[in-house]
């Protein structure tokens, strides 16, 4: 049996056709990539997630000397959202970044990692309730989606233990 999977997401050129909250939501996570700590890939990423009550919380990547000890913005943010707002649902979530190394990628859109993903995935199952994504490149480039769920086709999950 043949199958496939496919999602749709739009692309825009800035930030006019985003609606303010989402556009609010995008400054939030570019105000965010300046409090990043990334002394060792140069690579400074902010994450900001809108909350049901109208909140917004912040994430910046912190690195460490022992690399695998650093952790993602997105992972920050979800981490501070989940503990101080344990209740609220997570309606949206924008990501922005600067590449301190290579200041010439002005327009790659940043998408997250697949630990993130894993991690943006389990806030939408235990909130039931999807979650819009923005991301961004330097230029101002925008993917909005209209599930983070979409960014992790087939996933391992709660389902499954
Ligand atoms: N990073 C994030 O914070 N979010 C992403 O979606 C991709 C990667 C961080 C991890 C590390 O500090 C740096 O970017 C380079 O990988």
């Amino acid at each position: 049996m043949h199958k496939s999977v496919s999602f749709e997401y739009q692309l825009f050129d800035n930030d006019n056709e985003l609606a303010p909250d989402l556009r609010a939501l995008l400054q939030a996570a570019n105000e965010a990539v300046r409090l990043s700590y990334a002394p060792y890939s140069k690579f400074h990423v902010g994450a900001a997630l809108l909350l049901a009550n109208g909140e917004i919380i912040k994430g910046s990547n912190q690195e460490n000397a022992s690399f695998p000890a650093g952790i993602c913005a997105e992972r920050v943010a979800l981490s501070v959202a989940s503990s101080t707002f344990p209740s609220e649902k997570i309606t949206a979530v924008a990501i922005s970044y600067r590449n301190g190394t290579d200041p010439d990628s002005l327009d790659h859109i940043l998408s997250p990692c697949g630990i993130c993903r894993q991690s943006l995935l389990e806030t939408t199952q235990r909130q039931q309730r999807s979650m819009r994504v923005i991301l961004s490149s330097p230029s101002g480039r925008i993917i909005y989606l209209e599930n983070a769920d979409s960014l992790l086709p087939l996933a391992f999950s709660s389902y499954h233990l």
